[in-house]
């Protein structure tokens, strides 16, 4: 039987490219001053069907219990924002503000099968919350920039498109749209481009808008009052040419209510690499008016961003470099008298408690063999305990170096 379509298995090679990417995030949100949580993997429909909107709520995995087989009333997670903001709110007064969360869980979503899509997938989510200055919004572009830079990535291989719904907003109520339109108007601006003209006239005729007045918007390049300081910010960072002003972004979510931005590799613009933005009113929401925090944040994920590690040259060497040095064992103790077999143990068990990563044969093998799964396991010494004993011969794999020590001083000599 196979694993559902889009559900992912991780053989130990894949779990490494996984680990590499999942453990540079850490190390880039951590250098950034943010602090990891987590959520449940299975939370109330409702929760989404009412604060995340768009296409996400059609693609849920629902979950009915044993017991009332019927009804569904959970959802495997599709996102983290809606989980989070119920999370703060509950719990505001516990925190410093502005407080930055992150976390990189596994999410859900029932999506058409594709490049760089999948009904699994890993995503960094890093989130401000309590912050209105656009100072926060320039610390998260940041933080963005040097979660793809880490990887080894350039300017010339990404870009963050930087846009904002209030400009948008205020393009729709000076046209005579009206705020509860809003987010309809908002989706219809997020197909326009991907929609001929003649469905999108359509869609915007009952707020007496054409498609040309879109589009020529959306080719506007020049920032607002909102994004200006933001540019501004990441330019005395040195970080200003990562990022292009570009109102076609409006995404998808209905929580968004300022800026907004997405990440795209500049060869291809295949698939978003991550996207966010603010969403000053949902902790309000969350909470029936209790905790009104403004907040803003990002998701990136595994999937778009494996796939161009594995296509930028300079990016793929770094990953194979990382990938190299996480072998299996550092040392593998050959056994070449099974006599010896009682004294090997307690050399492998002193080795391990040092902290050293070591294997050895768990049954009688030809020596040959044990050299051969030592190469294997990328071990880079071995340990031989065999005609020499009470001594052991030190052999670097490397180098065939060979040298015959005490058990004490291969502890030593080996940083143990
Ligand atoms: P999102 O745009 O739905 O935003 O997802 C962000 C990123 O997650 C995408 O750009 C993509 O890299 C990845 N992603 C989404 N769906 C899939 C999929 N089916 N397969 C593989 N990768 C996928 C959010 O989720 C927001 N909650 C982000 C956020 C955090 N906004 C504020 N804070």
């Amino acid at each position: 039987m196979q694993a559902l379509p889009g559900f992912r298995e991780f053989y130990p090679a894949d779990c490494a490219r996984r680990n590499y990417i999942l453990s540079a995030w850490r190390d880039v949100a951590r250098r950034y001053g943010f602090v990891e949580f987590d959520g449940p993997v299975v939370e109330p429909i409702e929760l989404y069907e009412k604060k995340s909107g768009g296409e996400l709520v059609g693609q849920m995995f629902t979950v009915a219990t044993a017991s009332e087989p019927g009804e569904a009333k959970g959802a495997l997670r599709p996102e983290m924002t809606p989980t989070l903001a119920r999370m703060v709110a509950a719990r505001e007064r516990d925190f410093k503000k502005p407080l930055k969360w992150f976390c990189v869980p596994n999410f859900f979503r029932h999506e058409r099968q594709q490049r760089g899509r999948l009904r699994e997938f890993y995503q960094l989510n890093c989130d401000i919350v309590g912050e209105p200055s656009p100072a926060a919004d320039a610390e998260l572009v940041a933080v963005l920039i040097d979660m793809l830079r880490v990887f080894g990535l350039t300017a010339q291989d990404f870009v963050v498109r930087l846009s904002s719904r209030t400009a948008w907003e205020q393009f729709f109520l000076a046209a005579g749209g009206t705020k509860e339109d809003e987010y309809e108007f908002f989706q219809v601006v997020d197909k326009a481009e991907r929609t001929p003209p003649e469905k999108t006239d359509a869609a915007l005729a009952r707020w007496g808008l054409t498609a040309a007045q879109v589009l020529d918007f959306m080719r506007s390049k020049e920032p607002t009052s909102e994004l200006a300081p933001i540019l501004a910010d990441l330019e005395a960072r040195g970080l200003r040419e990562f990022v292009e002003i570009d109102y076609a972004i409006v995404r998808g979510l209905a929580y968004y209510t300022g800026t907004v931005f997405e990440v795209f590799d500049r060869a291809k613009n295949e698939r978003a690499l991550a996207g966010g933005g603010r969403y000053d009113r949902l902790l309000a929401l969350m909470s029936d008016g209790k905790v009104d925090l403004p907040a803003l944040g990002f998701g990136m994920g595994d999937v778009v961003l494996a796939n161009l590690l594995a296509e930028i040259p300079a990016a793929k060497a770094k990953m194979d470099a990382w990938l190299a040095a996480e072998h299996a064992a550092d040392i593998f103790v050959v056994i070449a008298k099974e006599e010896l077999r009682p004294h090997a143990l307690a050399l492998v068990q002193r080795l391990r408690d040092a902290g050293q990563r070591t294997d050895f044969p768990l049954t009688a093998v030809k020596v040959g063999k044990q050299f051969q799964t030592a190469e294997a396991l990328g071990a880079r010494y071995a340990v031989l305990v065999g005609d020499e004993w009470p001594l052991v011969k030190l052999k670097t794999l490397a180098t065939r170096e060979e040298v015959v020590l005490s058990g004490d001083e291969v502890l030593a000599r080996l940083g143990a």
